[in-house]
Order: structure tokens, then C-alpha cells, then sequence
């Protein structure tokens, strides 16, 4: 945290408007401009945001939604908050998002009623063919772009790629307002719903048209969330950078490197590498206190909350057994991310 986010958060606590206030409403229109869209629609955190953006769709019981099971397990929760049913399609082994060609089988096969693709690592999915997809089957597409703020696909930036898309600011997200999260679209009728049903389905003071929550963000978050903002692309560049460093000295290695496909900007949530043998190579990491960690160990249809769901997903299946992340986070130094290369490198010499 700067000392200005500090600065902020005090200015707001002398307010006395500690909750839904200005604050929260500057930071939406922020938020949304620099999307490139209309609307923004601050909530508690990035769940409630698939939560209410797909409400606010119209998506409910004996509906289905496509998504991927290789993700955080959020994604189908709020589907399923919703009494909806998540649909999984298998995932590209190269990007780790979505593959089209699986989304398009599974969506026609279950009748789907929307298609939310993550934007998975910070690298948006493959959004022409699922845009083609959702206007052939006369579907909305919900981005569930919570690990991807700033990142684009030929040219455009996620969360103007769909109806409307999803973000989360949890700490460890490329931005963070503590806890928060934020709904933005173009479509002036999803985000009044939306902004309704985050607020307890209110209108006016004290008239409420629909059933809602209360998903607000607050007016600390928001203020936490301004100059995050603002420092956005000073810390993908950052990312960018360390993510290059790390490929550069990684491709002589035994792991395989993150891909960027030419029509993208990925702006490295995570850096995630393959290994053979994941579990041996996170061992030499910690060895060597190497921070390191797993996204995701299991795929959502493999926890006990999914048990009933039957899936075809070997790709998926296989990512979770082999993915690794590395550090690749703003405030790492240059000799970090050498220590990095060493370390691995170290550990094939140790296989050989
Ligand atoms: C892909 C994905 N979707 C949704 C969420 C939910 O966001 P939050 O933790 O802010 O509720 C996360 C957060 O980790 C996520 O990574």
C-alpha cells in the first residue's frame, strides 16, 4: 500500500461515509473507462460479482451455464448461487483456458443458457470462436476475468469482451482493494439490474423492486481501489517484465514455459509452469525457500462439492496434476528471478 491509498482510506474514515458512497461511485466509472465500457458495478468481492451479473442476466433454476472446471472454484459456486447448473468443457493444454472446439460440443450437447470463460492466469480465453458460439446459440457470455484486469485480446481490453465481465480485488489479484469486486458492461440493463440486486433489490430509498443482497462494496475498498488503479499498468509492466526474464532463462530447462498466443496480452496473475514431475520440483523449490504454489491442484468437478457432475476433461485433469506457479509479482528483484532460474536449473542438473 502507497501512502497514498493510506492518505485515502484516512479521508474517507474522517468522512464518516465509511459504506456505499461517492467513493465507491468514482472508482465504478474509474474502473469502467478504463475498460473501455460504460458501466461499472462495485461489489464485495468477485464472487458476488458472477453472482449478480448472471441474476442480473436473467440465469436461475433449470438453467445451465458453460465455463471451464480449471479454475478457482468460485467460478461454478456463483453459477450454482444462482440454481443454475455449471456445464465444464475441456481446456486448451496450452493456455490452460477454455478450448473452443470442447466448449462448442458441450454447449450444444447440454443446451446451454450462457457461457462464462475465464480469463485464466491472467491470459484472456480464446474469445472470437466463443463470441461466434454464444450469437449462434443466442447466449450471453459472462467473462469471469477476475485474474486478468488489463489484459487484451486483439487489442481489447477484458471486460469489454462480452455482455458484461467480472473482476475480483483480492489481495493477491493484480490489483487489490482488500476484498472487492466489480461488474462492468455496456449494457445499461444488465448493470441496473445489477447494481439493484447488490443493493437488496432497492430503487429508490426504501422501495425494493426485487429480491437482492447486500454485495456492496465499501468506501475504504474503493478509495484502496482508485490508486491501485491508477499504479495498474506500472505493475503489468512489472509482470510483463518478470515474466519474460523467467522465460528467457527457463526454455533451456525441462519445464514448459507460459504461452502468449499473438493476438493477446497476458498480464501474468501467475506464472505457471508444467513439470513432468510437479510434486519433486516443488519439493527443490521449498528446499531452496522458493515460494511456489498450485492453481489448481484438483479440478472443480474432482471436489467432494461436484461430486455429482460426470465430466470429460482429461486435459483439465492433467493440468492439475502437473502446474506449478513461480513468483512473479511486482516487488520481485531482478536477483530474485535469476535465484529462480537457478533453482530450476540446479534441479535438472540433479535429474541428469
Ligand atoms: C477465476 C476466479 N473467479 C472468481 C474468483 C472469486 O473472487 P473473490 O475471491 O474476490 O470472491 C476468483 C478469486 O480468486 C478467481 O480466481
Amino acid at each position: 500500500m502507497s501512502d497514498e491509498a493510506k492518505d485515502r482510506v484516512e479521508a474517507v474514515l474522517d468522512s464518516g461515509m465509511l459504506a456505499d458512497g461517492p467513493e465507491v461511485r468514482e472508482f465504478e466509472e474509474e474502473f469502467a473507462e478504463y475498460c473501455g465500457v460504460e458501466h461499472g458495478v462495485a461489489t464485495a468481492n468477485g464472487t458476488t460479482a458472477l453472482h449478480a451479473a448472471l441474476e442480473a442476466l436473467g440465469i436461475g433454476e433449470g438453467d445451465t451455464v458453460l465455463t471451464t472446471p480449471f479454475s478457482f472454484v468460485a467460478t461454478a459456486n456463483a453459477i450454482r448461487f444462482t440454481g443454475a447448473e455449471p456445464v465444464f468443457a475441456d481446456i486448451d493444454p496450452e493456455t490452460y483456458n477454455i478450448d473452443p472446439k470442447a466448449a462448442a460440443t458441450t454447449a450444444r450437447e447440454h443446451d446451454v443458457d450462457a457461457i462464462m470463460p475465464v480469463h485464466l492466469y491472467g491470459l484472456p480465453a480464446d474469445m472470437d470462436p466463443i463470441r461466434e458460439l454464444a450469437d449462434d446459440l443466442d447466449v450471453p457470455v459472462i467473462e469471469d476475468a477476475a485474474q486478468a484486469h488489463g489484459a487484451t485480446y486483439d487489442g481489447d481490453q477484458v471486460g469489454a469482451l462480452g455482455d458484461v465481465a467480472c473482476f475480483s480485488f483480492y489481495p493477491t489479484k493484480n490489483m487489490t482493494t482488500g476484498e472487492g469486486g466489480m461488474i462492468v458492461t455496456d449494457r445499461d440493463n444488465i448493470a441496473e439490474s445489477a447494481a439493484q440486486f447488490v443493493n437488496h433489490g432497492r430503487t429508490e430509498s426504501y422501495d425494493h423492486a426485487t429480491l437482492g443482497h447486500n454485495f456492496r462494496m465499501t468506501s475504504m475498498a474503493a478509495a484502496i481501489g482508485r490508486v491501485q488503479l491508477d499504479r495498474l499498468p506500472e505493475f503489468t509492466k512489472a509482470r510483463r517484465s518478470n515474466a519474460s526474464k523467467l522465460t528467457d532463462g527457463l526454455t533451456e530447462t525441462s519445464v514448459i514455459t507460459p504461452t502468449e498466443p499473438e493476438r493477446t496480452e497476458h498480464v501474468y496473475h501467475q506464472y505457471t509452469i508444467r513439470a513432468d514431475d510437479r510434486d519433486s520440483l516443488q519439493d527443490h523449490l521449498d528446499d531452496h525457500g522458493i515460494g511456489n504454489g498450485v492453481y489448481y491442484p484438483k479440478c472443480i468437478h474432482d471436489q467432494p462439492a461436484y461430486e455429482d457432475i460426470e465430466v470429460t476433461a482429461p486435459e483439465a485433469e492433467s493440468a492439475a496434476t502437473e502446474v506449478l506457479s513461480l513468483p512473479v509479482h511486482p516487488f520481485i528483484s531482478n536477483d530474485d528471478v535469476d535465484r529462480i532460474i537457478e533453482v530450476i536449473q540446479d534441479y535438472d542438473t540433479k535429474q541428469d
